[in-house]
């Protein structure tokens, strides 16, 4: 097997976002700050980290926020650069670095997180390529999870996707896996199943929304049934990704915040606004008065 670089992830932005409505009529919850960046732009800075230069949205109705969010800002840059407000100006600029490509499609229908990856077939073609949830955060310091992936791939050329361990309670909010063994950060899966009842979860090892996936996976996702939603599921492609080529997991050092949930949300603004140079400290202060008189 072949293993070219990971240039390519693919960020799936169009889901309906419930949990987060009514913040998220008009705009995509990935789009929702956690202090000062939008979500989706931790999740691109994680992608360029790990060595991407294409950077393909699969966007919903809400898409204007997110393209504006990566494209030129002429008449806010013209306003700050005739302020003097170099600092800011730089701010605006670095959203995205030179040399890096955005690409948008529209999955016309929220019809699943495999039908979403689907969508960006033709503007991947016939590589590996990464896949970020941005409502997935993850602070690994400086280990970012996808560079992680990536070199896991170049040194294998298999799949691989990240795990991390949950209270068995909860496997029905994830999918699951079944690793060989657990004596090391990467294994190979035997199986996947998506939100299984903890009676019938093969392990607490849930995936976090990261992946390095073969091009494989769109013919399999073409033939994916949809399930009982109507939804066709990223994680039954991968199941038979498994069988046809083998597929490993990573189980990540880091702190993952789901910020699709508020909870998640809420608690990743408190630790990202406590480790934020300029306010963290004025923050912790706040904190401890607030947690005094609680
Ligand atoms: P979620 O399972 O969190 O669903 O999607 P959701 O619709 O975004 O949010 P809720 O549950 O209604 O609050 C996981 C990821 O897959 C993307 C989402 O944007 C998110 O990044 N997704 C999901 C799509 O792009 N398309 C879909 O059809 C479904």
């Amino acid at each position: 097997m072949t293993r070219t670089a990971i240039e390519t992830v693919v960020f799936p932005v169009a889901g309906l976002g419930t949990r987060f409505l009514p913040a998220t009529k008009a705009s995509p919850k990935e789009m929702l700050p956690v202090v000062d960046k939008p979500l989706i732009q931790y999740a691109v800075e994680e992608a360029i980290a790990a060595g991407a230069r294409t950077l393909v949205f699969v966007t919903g109705r809400t898409k204007r926020a997110l393209e504006d969010h990566f494209d030129m800002a002429y008449e806010l840059e013209t306003e700050l650069a005739e302020r003097g407000k170099q600092d800011l100006l730089d701010k605006v600029r670095d959203v995205l670095p030179e040399g890096i490509h955005c690409v948008y499609v529209r999955q016309r229908e929220a019809l699943g997180l495999g039908h979403a990856v689907l969508c960006a077939q033709p503007l991947v073609g016939d590589k590996p390529f990464g896949v970020i949830l941005a409502d997935d955060l993850i602070d690994a310091g400086d280990r970012p999870v996808l560079k992680q992936l990536a070199e896991r791939y170049a040194a294998t050329g298999r799949s691989v996707l990240s795990v991390e361990s949950v209270d068995p309670s909860r496997t029905r909010q994830y999918g699951v896996v079944e690793p060989e063994k657990r004596d090391g950060p990467f294994q190979p899966i035997r199986g996947i199943v998506e939100k299984p009842a903890p009676e019938d979860a093969p392990s607490n090892l849930a995936v976090v929304g990261r992946y390095i996936l073969t091009p494989r996976i769109f013919k399999l996702l073409e033939t994916t049934a949809p399930d009982s939603r109507g939804e066709i599921q990223l994680t039954d492609a991968i199941a038979a990704l498994i069988d046809e080529q083998g597929v490993d997991c990573l189980e990540f050092e880091g702190r993952h915040y789901d910020c699709g949930s508020k909870l998640g949300y809420l608690q990743a603004t408190v630790d990202y606004a406590l480790n934020h140079h300029e306010l963290g400290a004025d923050f912790a202060g706040f904190l401890r008065e607030r947690v005094r008189s609680l």
